[in-house]
């Protein structure tokens, strides 16, 4: 996550009675974490699986349970208590709270804040399967989209019941991207992304080969942005150590032909391609089969390379291109180097790395080039600055005045 991402929401988490209160602990964490407020209010079910002095302790303000809450000088908790909220929260959303919430009762603190709201409201539904599947259940659900509240998941897999099936919550860390997308302007909605991130992976024999040090880190970053940004987001990736970004559709592949054929398969569908990867330029001509070995000799081994396909270049060239944008690291000179290859790849805008060293760090700085000149973006962490970039690119879009 960026720092502080979250600086300045005021959110209220509202807790309803269900096992996945203990995620609430974790989510709470990263939520104060991304500098937001949290103001924890609990069903008296909710209190049942964790205590409010937990919850306490973690948002590190007092926690409401009741309406009728002597703390609150005009006895108006429902009102008081949301009118500085910029979302309501409920997680976990139980079957009861979410059929509360259908029909607009307010028969608790919780539920009368949320009838009371001015605020946006997210439900983060934690149940079984049965529960969820149950026909009154998803009239529900339906009737909350309906009334314009976002519905988090649920996510499938294993319960605590034993059984197996939709309706758990959503882990912390993902119940924690959907707020953090919640809040991001939608100004790639409706467009569709394709990126590369990562390295390649160029194999000499079965188990050595030839890579670089990219982490991958910048390319995640820029597709979680997107992702955050309203677009679907299609993510080839080389061999990296990361997790998938909320929302975003991943295929893995090692090598950069591959990622090449990959690349072409995905690209007619897509109104941008941004190739962050460091694509291996050359691969051997001759993978070895086995294990290449010492010889007695001691005669050393030989490689012959051939010209990999450059990915970004090729997609330039393709008859009706989406909007391309490539990456560059480069040594030195970078003022040159950067605008010469915008325009020997043929793409309207090329983003240079202020360094290769920016490799594998959470920091970067760059350098925007394009046919009007360069701009130069202040250093930020790397997901500060894939906010920018994507912001940057949605205003360069041949069309950027039909997205509001
Ligand atoms: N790129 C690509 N396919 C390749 C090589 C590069 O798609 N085979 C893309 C990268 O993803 C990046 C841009 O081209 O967006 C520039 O990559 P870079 O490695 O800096 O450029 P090269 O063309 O390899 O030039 P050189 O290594 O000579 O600097």
């Amino acid at each position: 996550m960026a720092t502080a991402e979250l600086a300045g929401k005021h959110l209220i988490l509202g807790m309803t009675g269900g096992i996945a209160c203990y995620k609430i602990a974790e989510l709470t964490r990263l939520l104060t974490k991304a500098g937001a407020t949290v103001q924890v209010a609990m069903t008296e079910a909710a209190t049942q699986f964790i205590t409010p002095v937990t919850m306490q302790a973690l948002s590190g303000r007092p926690v409401y349970t009741s309406q009728w809450d002597t703390r609150i000088p005009n006895n108006m908790a429902h009102i008081d208590l949301s009118r500085e909220a910029d979302a309501i929260v409920i997680a976990p959303a139980s079957t009861d709270f979410l059929a509360k919430l259908a029909h607009g009762m307010a028969d608790d603190l919780l539920s009368t804040l949320c009838v009371a709201r001015d605020c946006p409201l997210l439900v983060v539904p934690a149940m079984n399967r049965q529960m969820w599947m149950n026909p009154a259940t998803q009239r529900n659900v339906a009737q909350l989209r309906a009334d314009g509240i976002e519905v988090l998941g649920p996510d499938s897999g294993a319960q605590a019941c034993g059984e197996v099936g939709d309706g758990r919550m959503l882990e912390p860390e993902a119940t924690y991207e959907a707020i953090a997308s919640f809040f991001q302007p939608k100004i790639l909605a409706g467009r569709r992304v394709l990126l590369t991130a990562g390295p390649t992976f160029e194999p000499l024999d079965p188990v050595r080969g030839i890579t670089n040090r990219s982490s991958g880190k910048m390319g995640f970053a820029l597709a979680r942005a997107a992702q955050q940004a309203g677009a679907a987001v299609h993510l080839v990736a080389g061999p990296v150590a990361l997790d998938t970004p909320w929302g975003v559709f991943r295929e893995d592949v090692q090598t950069a032909q591959q990622m090449h054929d990959a690349v072409m398969r995905a690209v007619p569908d897509h109104d941008i391609f941004i190739g962050v990867a460091a694509v291996a330029d050359w691969r051997v001509d001759q993978v070895s089969d086995h294990k290449i070995k010492k010889t007695a000799d001691k005669a050393l081994p030989t490689f012959t390379f051939v010209e990999n396909p450059d990915i970004l270049a090729a997609v330039a060239k393709l008859p009706h291109p989406p909007f391309c944008v490539g990456f560059a690291a480069e040594s030195g000179d970078l003022e040159v180097h950067g605008e010469e290859k915008r325009v020997r790849k043929s793409v309207p805008l090329l983003i240079g790395n202020l360094g290769p060293q920016t490799f594998g760090l959470d920091d970067n700085e760059v350098i925007l080039f394009e046919a009007e000149g360069a701009t130069r973006l202040p250093r930020a962490d790397k997901h500060t600055l894939a906010r920018a970039l994507i912001a940057e690119i949605a205003k360069r879009l041949p069309d950027a005045s039909l997205i509001s």
